[in-house]
């Protein structure tokens, strides 16, 4: 669980790119407005083009549930760490590349 308070300034790098962002928010909202690396397509653990590795913080993620669950395992492949940026909300610093 995270110390970090919903609307603190977090760290967030995305691939190459480091962010500054406000605890609480939609990864794929965050990636959207920073014209970051990432792609999505349905924003609703469907498509699973948004799949992400979480190399660092995955605590600092809010928790994956029943549906995103599902997706992760049809597209992650066995790959560990693997969430959907559309499900996921920041919560406190970490680092997330593509899964692809
Ligand atoms: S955008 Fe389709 S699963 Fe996230």
């Amino acid at each position: 669980m995270s110390s970090e308070r919903s609307g603190e300034q977090v760290e967030l790098q995305v691939g190459d790119e480091v962010l500054k962002v406000r605890s609480g928010e939609r990864l794929i909202d965050i990636c959207e407005h920073h014209l970051t690396c990432l792609t999505f397509s349905c924003r609703s653990a469907s498509c699973g083009t948004c799949a992400i590795v979480v190399e660092q913080g995955m605590e600092n993620l809010s928790p994956m549930d029943g549906l995103e669950a599902i997706v992760v395992e049809e597209v992650s492949e066995g790959r560990p760490n693997v969430r959907l940026a559309c499900q996921v909300r920041v919560l406190g610093s970490a680092c997330v590349r593509p899964l692809s």
